[in-house]
């Protein structure tokens, strides 16, 4: 192979460096996250998989810039993380619609921030929404929709401003098992047919084993990486695969003692 051939490699979007937080509660140090060293790369699909209280939103909104780091730093397309940024596109478990807006005003409000002209608006609504399955709603009113409906139209809200990296924190935990996973297969497609990268929350080891193409676990608190598990399984994912189990296996063993530590710190706050 010729030195031409060899294959570039690329930087990773966004970087993790000694991460570490600590909240000041009632003037009480309380260390959340700690020695947080991570790499994401350019479409990459990453999840975050670990107890109740580890740290898993805590890193997602350090990445967001809604929250300070306490050490270390981030870096997302070059830039040092400090503040939000359009760049970084955010979808909660609890989507806040505007419930006065219809269906495609609410994908396109950032745009109107940034003072697009209302057709433009209307050209990128109709645009996002068949990406997100939803054209025939663009009229309608949140609360007109489904659950699932209604995280559809945040993912397209949130990919209308054309981030780098999506961060989902636990985005399906309210919808039901069905929906849950026809969720997990449409997020799959939307990421398949776009450039961003995925950094997704949950503790939910199947959702995990489902959509990552690597899974990083994380302690009980004070959260750290215990292991980096990457996911190399078809998509799309088949739960009733034998190697998708081996894996499910695994991760319920690498979790079980975080579980049990975090559960144990819980009873004793109480
Ligand atoms: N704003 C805050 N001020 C003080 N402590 C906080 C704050 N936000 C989170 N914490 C604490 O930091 C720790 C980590 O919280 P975080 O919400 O990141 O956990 P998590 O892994 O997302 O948990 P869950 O799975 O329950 O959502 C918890 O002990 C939590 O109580
Ligand atoms: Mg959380």
């Amino acid at each position: 192979m010729s030195l031409t051939e060899q294959p570039v490699m690329q930087p990773p979007l966004a970087t993790c460096t000694g991460v570490g937080k600590t909240w000041q509660t009632d003037g009480a140090p309380f260390v959340a996250l700690r020695d947080i060293d991570l790499d994401i790369a350019r479409r990459e699909f990453v999840v975050f998989l670990g107890p109740s209280g580890c740290g898993k939103s805590t890193l997602l909104y350090l990445m967001a810039g809604l929250e300070q780091v306490s050490e270390g730093r981030i870096v997302c397309g070059g830039a040092e993380v400090t503040a939000p940024g359009t760049d970084r596109g955010l979808v909660f478990q609890d989507t806040s619609l505007f419930p006065w807006l219809s269906v495609g005003e609410n994908v396109t409000f950032g745009l109107k921030m940034q003072h697009m002209p209302k057709e433009a608006r209307r050209r990128v609504a109709q645009e996002i929404l068949e990406r997100v399955g939803l054209s025939e709603a663009i009229d309608k009113r949140p609360d007109q929709l489904s659950g699932g409906m209604r995280q559809r139209v945040a993912v397209g809200r949130a990919l209308a401003l054309k981030p780098e990296v999506l961060l989902l924190d636990e985005p399906f935990a309210a919808l039901d098992v069905q929906t849950r996973s026809k969720m997990q297969e449409f997020l799959t497609q939307v990421w398949q047919q776009s450039n961003v990268s995925m950094v997704f929350v949950t503790h939910d080891i199947d959702e995990a084993v489902s959509l990552a193409d690597r899974i990083v676990v994380f302690t009980a608190r004070p959260g750290r990486i215990k292991t980096i598990i990457p996911v190399d399984l078809p998509r799309p994912r088949d739960t009733r695969n034998k190697a998708f189990h081996d894996l499910t296996d695994h991760l319920t063993d690498l979790m079980r003692d975080e579980v049990d530590r975090a559960f144990a710190e819980q009873e004793r706050v109480r």
